[in-house]
C-alpha cells in the first residue's frame, strides 16, 4: 500500500531563528498525536541542519528545495546531493515549477538531478503540472506526459520506489486558488496511468502522489480524500506551525 506523505516548502522564507520557532512549534502541535502519514519539512539550505538535529527523534523528516548535478568542483553557489546528506536531508524537491520559470530548469537538467539525488541516497519529490495558457488550451496532459518521461528517463522501477511526485498546476502555486478534488484527481490518475505503461502496476500502485497549490486545513482532508491523492505538498500553509498541523492531522 502507498503511503501518504505530507511535506512542507518553506521556499525562501525564515531565517535561523525562525526556522527553529517553526520546527519547533510543529513538534509541540505533533507531540502525542498517531500519525498516519509521513512529514517533511522542507527549509532553505542554510536551516537544514539546525532544522534537521531539532527533528531528531520524531516524526519528522527534512528535505532540501534543490541541488546540483555535479559531485563537487568550480560550480559556484550551488550544493551537491552529497552535502545535502551530510546535514541530515532525507529528501530533495526537484523540478519545482519556481525552479522551472525562474531558473530555466528544463526536464534534462531535472533528470540529471534526480539520477543524482538517487545515486546519493536521497529521495526526490518530484514535481510536475501545467500553467493555466496549457490547461485552459486543452494540452495540459502533453504537457504532464513531456515532464514526466523527461524527468524519469532511465530512471528503473526500483528507483522509482524512492520517488514521490507533486502534482502542482502551476495556477494553484500561491494565488490561493486550489484545483477541485476532481480536477486534481483526473490528473493524478492519468499521471498514475503513466506509471503503469512506463514501470508495471504495482509500481504504479505503490507510487505516493502528492497534490500542491494553495492546500490549506480547510481543504487538505477533501483533496486527499480522492482515491489518487496521496498526500500534499505544501507552501504558505506550511509556514505556521498550527496550519501546516492541522493539515497533517485533518487527514
Ligand atoms: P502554495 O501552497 O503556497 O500554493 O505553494 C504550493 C507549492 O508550490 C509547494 O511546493
Amino acid at each position: 500500500m502507498r503511503k501518504t506523505v505530507i511535506a512542507g516548502n518553506w521556499k525562501m522564507n525564515k531565517n535561523l531563528s525562525e526556522a527553529a520557532e517553526l520546527v519547533n512549534g510543529l513538534k509541540a502541535e505533533l507531540a502525542g498525536k498517531t500519525l498516519n502519514v509521513g512529514v517533511i519539512v522542507c527549509p532553505p539550505y542554510v536551516n537544514i541542519e539546525s532544522v534537521a538535529k531539532l527533528a531528531e527523534g520524531t516524526e519528522i523528516k527534512v528535505g532540501a528545495q534543490n541541488m546540483y548535478f555535479e559531485e563537487s568542483g568550480a560550480y559556484t553557489g550551488e550544493i551537491s546531493a552529497d552535502m545535502l546528506k551530510s546535514v541530515g536531508a532525507e529528501y530533495v524537491i526537484l523540478g519545482h515549477s519556481e525552479r522551472r520559470t525562474i531558473f530555466g530548469e528544463n526536464d534534462e537538467v531535472i533528470n540529471k538531478k534526480m539520477k543524482k539525488a538517487l545515486e546519493a541516497g536521497l529521495k526526490p519529490i518530484f514535481c510536475i503540472g501545467e500553467t493555466l495558457e496549457e490547461r485552459e488550451g486543452g494540452t495540459m496532459k502533453e504537457v504532464i506526459a513531456k515532464q514526466v518521461k523527461g524527468g524519469l528517463s532511465g530512471i528503473s522501477e526500483q528507483e522509482l520506489s524512492e520517488i514521490i511526485v507533486a502534482y502542482e498546476p502551476v495556477w494553484a502555486i500561491g494565488t490561493g486558488v486550489t484545483a477541485s478534488p476532481d480536477q486534481a484527481q483526473e490528473v493524478h490518475a492519468y499521471i498514475r496511468g503513466m506509471l503503469k505503461e512506463m514501470y508495471s502496476e504495482v509500481a504504479a500502485d505503490n507510487m505516493t502522489i502528492q497534490y500542491g497549490g494553495s492546500v490549506k486545513p480547510g481543504n487538505a482532508k477533501e483533496l486527499l480524500g480522492m482515491p489518487d491523492i496521496d498526500g500534499a505538498l505544501v507552501g504558505g500553509a506550511c509556514l505556521k506551525a498550527d496550519s501546516f498541523a492541522g493539515i497533517i492531522t485533518a487527514v
